[in-house]
């Protein structure tokens, strides 16, 4: 652990079957007005939105509502949330939802106060939140992003053609988080693959940097592990109880911020991701499954030896008379096997791009630093172009 860093987590989750019943002990610990943020419709189809409802009204809320948030919620939505939590005069922010909506919340709550405009202060200047913050809960119903434990919020400028992430302090987390797996069982499939495609590339872009002997690495080996085993069984069985509160758990530890502990981290393949989703508003997990491999098959050459490590301990590839080269390009081809067994989109065709799109999503691509290699932009073209 050659880094110097600080650790430390606000957030207290609420796991199980019987998770929900821990917002009886969380909401008295707020104002009366709560303001339910939530997506198009899904928590009334399956339930959970009778539920919530039932709960706060027994600990007496005063319910507000804000609903419509979509998948990769936009500068417009939040402008129009901001208007509702202040209407409300919220004292908590209760998100019931995905990422996108979890995401939100969290935008929702330290723009209200800001005096200015949010995604210029936030998603463009990228600058500390200096106001009081709305306190945020979530009770979450899809799996993937770990917004319910951690201080991210992404946003999408239709009009700029960018969707940008802030990661917020600790005193953005949410301030609870309810985890039922089975609140997970009705995503659609394309949504659940999305999520735990998303999960295992939050593990990667935190794994593939650094060359030191790093115990985050081996935490991450464990989670990859776990969760490839997981998602077999899931997608047999997606009402596996074992399996989806294994994959709820693990999408959770994935991005805590845990496992980036004493490490630089990569997250070209989410830049990428999401410039491509900025172009197309392409569900978030396959656009990093489109472009994961051509990304790492270009980037291997500078960090074999962690690749070869890859393929070893994630995919149990046999090392016998084989170079470190060799290992780590089986392992790829072994990640890349699995990925199409699970379904998920290889290529950006599949997600509307085409090659007339490459200058606008090159130019919408943010460059990180902490990987194995900085990219430019003929790396990310040739990714692209490799991906198409
Ligand atoms: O809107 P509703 O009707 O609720 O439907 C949603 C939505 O259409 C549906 N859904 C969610 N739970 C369901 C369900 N349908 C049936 N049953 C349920 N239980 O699923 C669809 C997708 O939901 P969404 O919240 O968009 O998915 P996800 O959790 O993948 O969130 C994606 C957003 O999170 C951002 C992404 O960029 C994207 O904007 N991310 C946030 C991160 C963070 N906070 O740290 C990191 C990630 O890398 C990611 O960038
Ligand atoms: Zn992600």
């Amino acid at each position: 652990m050659l880094g110097n860093f600080t650790y430390s987590n606000p957030t207290k989750l609420h796991f199980g079957k019987d998770a929900l019943n821990g917002l009886n002990e969380e909401l008295p610990k707020y104002g009366k007005n709560v303001l339910l943020v939530y997506g198009g419709g899904s928590i009334k189809k399956n339930g959970i939105y009778d539920q919530v409802i039932k709960i706060l009204k027994d600990n007496g809320k005063n319910i507000y509502e804000d609903s419509g948030v979509m998948p990769n919620p936009t500068s417009e939505k939040l402008n129009e949330g901001i208007e509702r939590a202040k209407a409300a005069n919220a004292d908590l922010i209760l998100a019931v939802g995905g990422g996108s909506v979890c995401d939100y919340a969290k935008a929702v709550s330290v723009s209200v106060n800001a005096g200015e405009d949010a995604w210029d202060k936030y998603f463009i200047r990228f600058e500390d939140v200096s106001c009081d913050v709305i306190p945020v809960g979530c009770v979450l119903t899809m799996v993937g992003t770990g917004s319910e434990m951690n201080g991210g919020s992404v946003i999408t400028n239709h009009d700029q053609k960018l969707k940008i992430g802030h990661v917020f302090g600790d005193n953005v987390f949410p301030k609870f988080s309810i985890l039922n797996p089975e609140f997970t069982y009705t995503i659609p499939r394309y949504q659940m693959i999305s999520g735990i495609y998303d999960v295992m590339s939050h593990i990667l872009e935190q794994y593939f940097s650094g060359t030191d002997d790093n115990t985050s690495d081996y935490i991450m080996e464990g989670l990859l592990r776990s969760l490839i085993h997981s998602a077999d069984i899931a997608i047999e069985n997606p009402t596996d109880y074992e399996a989806r509160s294994n994959i709820m758990w693990i999408a959770t530890w994935a991005l805590n911020t845990l496992v980036a502990k004493g490490k630089t981290t990569d997250w070209m393949v989410h830049m990428i991701g999401q410039a491509i989703a900025a172009h197309t508003d392409a569900t978030h997990g396959m656009t990093l499954s489109a472009v994961s491999i051509p990304y790492y098959r270009r980037i291997l050459p500078y960090g074999t030896a962690k690749f070869a490590r890859y393929a070893v301990n994630v995919w149990d590839v046999d090392t016998q008379g084989k170079t470190d080269v060799q290992i780590a390009e089986e392992g790829l081809r072994e990640m890349d096997t699995w990925m199409r067994k699970l379904g998920l989109v290889m290529n950006i065709r599949e997600l509307g791009v085409t090659q007339s799109m490459f200058d606008a999503i090159i130019k919408s691509t943010l460059i990180m630093d902490g990987g194995y290699k900085v990219f430019d932009e003929n790396d990310v073209r040739a990714v692209l172009q490799s991906a198409l």
